[in-house]
């Protein structure tokens, strides 16, 4: 017997306490004005000076969780981290996360790192899911963390950057539980982002091939997704996006979410019976012969299926994009920044008992599309959310830094990356309080960390 409501028991998110404006961007990289803001869809840029790294916005989040939730290190039997910031390339995050559970003698945790781009938050959930419904499950908590710094060499990707970390805490009963059955993977080889250069933070980017290699995952995810659906409701009266209250989508850059729900619709378009189209998307009879593949880049299929179907956009995906308009792109946390955006941003009883579709791209390739049910018991369900209720005040709570400084701030981490023995010189007083800060990396590469003050019991 597998056990019952498997999913998200808990979820914490953070991001950087400093951002950079994406209007004021657009002047000091000479871009034409509405470039990043209307164009990509992003309102500001979240970033870490030198003073943080991967290991530590992971013992952030994670302290962060355990404290909030009153979870005793004990009840944690697999920790999973997916994460692309590589700072050791031998030793995982998930050992230097160990240190958190030092003090209670709990070593017995399996789980390590995983990485391929984005992807990696999602391999950890599901390898946490797995674990738990496994027979090597012994009855603890999983926690998957994500975690990542996303930056840009100067140039056309820059303004696409981010930096974030979710934690999720996955049991059983949860309020938030994955559907059996219903997972759609697709993995390919491809160059279209990737981090050769070991020495450097920054990625090699092909920004268009990127674009068509996301798009054509998620026609490959949803439509496989479709096939799962129809096969485990047999009597459900129609397959398709009405299926789901509430999209989700990794989120490199807005607008391309935006697109993907369109993406969507004209999948569904292209996989109705002809009767059926003609009653659902009346005045699209020109498109009846399009295909996938000759699409990816056409004006009028992408304008017309973006306007016409914007109420869809507007019901399920616009809500979920909060942090990532407000922070950008978190890299694997992306996708779980869209859960807690949406969260966030509902009245609990307008989620209760619903099914939201999550779709999760990692470049080079691997992506899947999965759903999850939100348990229907609304007092539960209200005492899950009300824990994110520091979200939108830390939010607003961050500095605004201007470009020249950002600017700055990522030629001090271009300059520094890998040095040692390093002493960062990134200011502390910025960060939030209980935030976990590089303090310095000694002659061998062995990094230290301290932590900000707490305000209230420890808990920001
Ligand atoms: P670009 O090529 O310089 O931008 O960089 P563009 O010229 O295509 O312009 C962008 C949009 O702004 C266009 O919109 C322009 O028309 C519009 P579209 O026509 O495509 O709808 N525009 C304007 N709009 C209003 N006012 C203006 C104006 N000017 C232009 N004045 C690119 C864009 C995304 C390629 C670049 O930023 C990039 O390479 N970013 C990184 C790659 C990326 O994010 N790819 C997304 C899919 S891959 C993925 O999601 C995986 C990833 O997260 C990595 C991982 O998995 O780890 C990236």
């Amino acid at each position: 017997m597998w056990p019952e409501n498997v999913g998200i028991r808990a979820i914490e998110v953070l991001f950087p306490s400093q951002y950079v404006d994406q209007t004021e961007l657009e002047q000091f990289d000479g871009a034409s004005a509405g470039k990043y803001t209307i164009g990509l869809g992003q309102t500001k840029m979240g970033f870490c000076s030198d003073r943080e790294d991967v290991n530590s916005l992971c013992l952030t989040v994670v302290t962060r969780l355990l404290e909030r939730h009153q979870i005793k290190p004990q009840e944690i039997g697999r920790l999973e981290v997916g994460t692309e910031t590589i700072v050791d390339k031998s030793k995982s995050v998930k050992s230097v996360l160990m240190q958190l559970f030092a003090d209670s003698g709990n070593t017995d945790i399996e789980g390590i790192d995983t990485t391929n781009a984005c992807y990696g938050g999602t391999a950890a959930l599901f390898n946490s899911i797995n674990w738990i419904e496994s027979s090597s499950w012994d009855g603890r908590y999983a926690l998957a963390v994500c975690a990542d710094i996303a930056v840009y060499a100067k140039g056309a990707a820059r303004p696409t950057g981010g930096a974030g970390a979710i934690a999720m805490l996955v049991g059983t009963n949860a309020p938030l539980v994955f559907e059996r059955g219903l997972r759609a993977t697709h993995m390919e080889h491809a160059y279209d982002f990737y981090k050769p250069d070991l020495s450097s933070e920054y990625p090699v980017v092909d920004g268009k091939l990127s674009i068509q290699c996301y798009l054509s995952a998620l026609d490959t995810c949803y439509q496989l997704y479709r096939k799962k659906f129809a096969k485990k409701y047999p009597n459900a009266t129609e397959v398709g996006l009405d299926n789901f209250d509430a999209l989700l989508f990794h989120t490199p850059f807005c607008k391309l979410v935006q697109k993907s729900v369109a993406r969507a619709v004209f999948n569904d378009f292209l996989l109705c019976s002809a009767e059926k189209r003609a009653l659902k998307y009346p005045g699209l009879e020109r498109f009846n012969d399009a295909t996938l593949a000759s699409t990816y880049f056409d004006r009028d299929v992408e304008k017309t299926f973006m306007t016409q179907f914007a109420h869809v956009f507007e019901a399920k995906t616009r809500k979920s994009l909060l942090l990532a308009t407000e922070v950008g792109n978190m890299y694997t946390p992306s996708v779980y920044s869209g859960l807690v955006s949406l969260l966030v941003n509902n009245a609990p009883e307008q989620l209760v008992g619903k099914r939201i579709g999550v779709f999760s791209y990692g470049s080079g390739l691997a992506a899947s599309m999965y759903s999850i049910l939100v348990t229907k018991d609304d007092k539960v369900f209200q005492q899950f959310v009300a824990k994110l209720d520091y979200v939108l005040p830390l939010l607003n709570a961050r500095e605004k830094v201007a470009p020249e400084v950002f600017s700055q701030l990522m030629e001090v981490r271009e300059k520094n990356n890998h040095a040692a023995p390093y002493t960062p010189s990134g200011s502390v007083s910025a960060l939030f309080p209980g935030t976990y800060y590089l303090k310095e990396v000694d002659d061998k590469h062995r990094r230290t960390y301290e932590r900000t003050l707490t305000i209230t019991n420890g808990v920001h």
